[in-house]
């Protein structure tokens, strides 16, 4: 891995390694993916404004996040399935996640189970969910991760159902049998395995999803458990206001990578207004199209408390398993720690607005 030397030379090695329709589920977007390049091209149009004759010898990315101190303001976004990146799964992904001391952020659809996730890490580990028309279901699922440990619940919310992903489509993408979500009910899964109507994955969320939810069934996930919870899928500033008043724990601005509503605004061009409108009162994380330590700073310039990283993660495994996965966070906080010093912030408490033009 010595020649790897930023995240999109692990991009390039991972695509190398992977079936191509499995590739095409982890790298592509929705619809026509706009947004997909979206968020990418705005962090790139961003530019960054250094101060100068600042001591910079020490840096120090140390951060607090839900009452967990973190090592870097760096967490791994939630994602289906790492068994389709590498045979350990979220295993590999949470020994890298304790390696660098940053929350992880299982999907509902993890492959391995919370008992083998939480044995292997001393990092906060969050849940992801999808709300299920089966309310038994996710009842169940949010008790057994509270018993395994599990700190924190995130509630994706741009995700009525899975959109139309024209490369799994075309290339008939199905999840292999042998990979299963493995701490939901099976019956709740059988559609995801059979590969009906082309996209398994979206033809199960149509089914299994509820569409139906509205602000006032947050009641119902506040009063079942004492676990924070975080909305996965913020975009406006409008919403950012409501989940505060819901009384959320916290938002997460995403377009789902780029994975959802096509044409939806960059996740990084819909951050300054929603940190705006919560105005710290709970944190506010962002991710899609993280890739360098200089987005990181950008985001947090912004008025992020901190970013989660996707896809970068997975390429990572398949690369390495839990070496490559903690190589990527490693180069990520490298590269960060080194944009601090250039830029004349070395804390997390000197990073503001004033770094942007
Ligand atoms: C392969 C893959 C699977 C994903 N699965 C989920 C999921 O199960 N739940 C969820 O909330 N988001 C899911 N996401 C979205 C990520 O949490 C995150 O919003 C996005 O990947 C961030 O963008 P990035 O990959 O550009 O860093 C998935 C993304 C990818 C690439």
């Amino acid at each position: 891995m010595g020649d790897l030397l930023c995240l999109a030379d692990y991009e390039t090695a991972a695509e190398d390694r992977l079936p191509e329709p499995t590739w095409g589920f982890l790298q592509g977007g929705s619809g026509a993916e706009i947004t997909l390049g979206a968020n990418r091209a705005a962090f790139d149009r961003l530019a960054l404004r250094p101060r100068v004759l600042v001591d910079v010898a020490k840096t120090d990315l140390g951060a607090t996040l839900l009452g967990d101190p973190v090592r870097a303001p760096i967490g791994i976004a939630p994602m289906a399935y790492h068994r389709l990146a590498h045979p350990d799964g979220e295993v590999a992904t949470a020994r890298a996640a304790a390696e660098h001391g940053v929350p992880f952020v299982l999907s509902m659809f993890a492959s391995r189970t919370f008992a083998d996730v939480a044995a292997v890490t001393t990092a906060p580990l969050w849940l992801q969910l999808y709300w299920l028309r089966r309310r038994d279901a996710l009842a169940d699922l949010i008790r057994r991760a509270e018993d395994a440990g599990i700190r924190a619940l995130v509630l994706t919310v741009d995700a009525p159902r899975v959109a139309r992903r024209l490369r799994d489509l075309r290339s008939g993408f199905t999840v292999p049998p042998d990979i299963t979500a493995a701490n939901v009910d099976p019956a709740a899964m059988a559609v995801a395995q059979t590969g009906e109507s082309g996209s398994s994955i979206q033809s199960h969320s149509r089914e299994q999803f509820d569409p139906t939810i509205t602000w006032s069934d947050l009641g119902w996930l506040r009063e079942f458990t004492r676990l924070p919870v975080l909305l996965k899928g913020i975009l406006h500033p409008d919403d950012a206001r409501l989940a505060v008043e819901h009384g959320v724990d916290g938002v997460i601005v995403s377009n789902h990578g780029g994975r959802q509503l096509d044409s939806a605004i960059a996740a990084v061009d819909a951050l300054p207004a929603v940190a705006r409108e919560v105005a710290g009162r709970v944190p506010v994380l962002v991710d899609g199209g993280v890739r360098r330590g200089t987005d990181v700073l950008k985001a947090l310039a912004l008025g992020a408390d901190a970013v989660l990283v996707g896809r970068p993660v997975l390429h990572g495994l398949a690369v390495a398993g839990a070496a490559g996965a903690g190589a990527v966070l490693g180069l990520l906080r490298d590269e960060l720690a080194e944009a601090m010093v250039l830029a004349g912030a070395p804390r997390l408490a000197d990073i503001g607005p004033g770094l942007l033009p």
